[in-house]
């Protein structure tokens, strides 16, 4: 009792290995590098700028990726997901730190998909202690963070490069500006102001646009199925 057998695999991670054992490997010899998750930007130790990203779009690629015989690593900003098994999974927190772990690993990668939330500013001063609380207003300074998908794009070689774009409304003719601009091979459009979709949901509706003025419009579906549809056109611009 309790000894000479492993940990017994739960039933739905049993299934997860089935699944990904019957998966063709046509990812195979890939070396991948995906962002999942928001990153926190921290005022003082209790307190912090986020966003609702939940992980799971970016969780989905490098999962997809894996059950393809794709070789993942996978950058994670704070999230209530399980790492994922057969996934080299880093954590990190902020922005800075995510772009540290990024390009450490970028002369790695020959694919980078960038789904993280990454924070667009972090306070310009960071306390060490919590701060009190005081009556009077508050105005908070904010400096720019580094844009971790342009300077990837500025030192491309022959690495496939996919972006996402997170609009509301009239997003098409942005998510093209960032795709081009980012030097990407391809930008996954989603909106933020749709229910059932985007933040922290389990589908997504998606628009990719590729580098070469294709564009395609997805029907709601799962993140895992977005996610094989994006590794689709990774595997075509890898190989091409
Ligand atoms: O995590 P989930 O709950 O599953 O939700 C998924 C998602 C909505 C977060 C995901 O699908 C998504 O859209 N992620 C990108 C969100 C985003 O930051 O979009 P953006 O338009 O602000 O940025 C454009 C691209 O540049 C993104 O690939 C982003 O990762 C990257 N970027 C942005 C800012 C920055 N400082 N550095 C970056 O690299």
């Amino acid at each position: 009792e309790g000894e000479g057998w492993g940990r017994m695999l739960e039933p739905e991670e049993l299934l997860e290995r089935l699944q990904a054992f019957l998966t063709p490997k046509d990812l195979k010899g890939l070396k991948l590098l995906v962002s999942a998750g928001p990153t926190r930007e921290y005022l003082d130790p209790v307190r912090y700028l986020s966003n609702p990203s939940s992980g799971r779009m970016g969780y989905a690629v490098a999962e997809a990726a894996r059950d393809r015989g794709a070789e993942v690593v996978l950058v994670s900003g704070p999230t209530a997901l399980p790492a994922p098994w057969g996934v080299e999974v880093v954590r990190v927190e902020s922005a800075l730190e995510m772009r540290e772990a990024i390009l450490g690993r970028y002369s790695w990668a020959q694919a980078v998909v960038m789904a993280a939330a990454v924070a667009d500013y972090r306070p310009a001063e960071v306390s060490r202690e919590k701060e009190p609380k005081v009556a009077a207003e508050k105005v908070l300074r904010l400096l720019p963070n580094p844009d971790i998908l342009k300077e990837l794009g500025e030192n491309k070689g022959p690495r496939v490069l996919v972006g996402f774009a997170m609009e509301t409304g009239e997003g098409l003719a942005r998510a093209k500006e960032k795709l081009l601009r980012k030097n990407l091979d391809l930008i996954v459009l989603n909106w933020v102001n749709r229910e059932g979709v985007g933040f922290g949901s389990l589908e997504n509706e998606v628009v990719l646009l590729l580098r070469d003025g294709r564009v395609l419009e997805l029907p709601r579906m799962k993140k895992r199925q977005v996610a094989d549809r994006i590794l689709d056109l990774v595997k075509e611009f890898w190989k091409g």
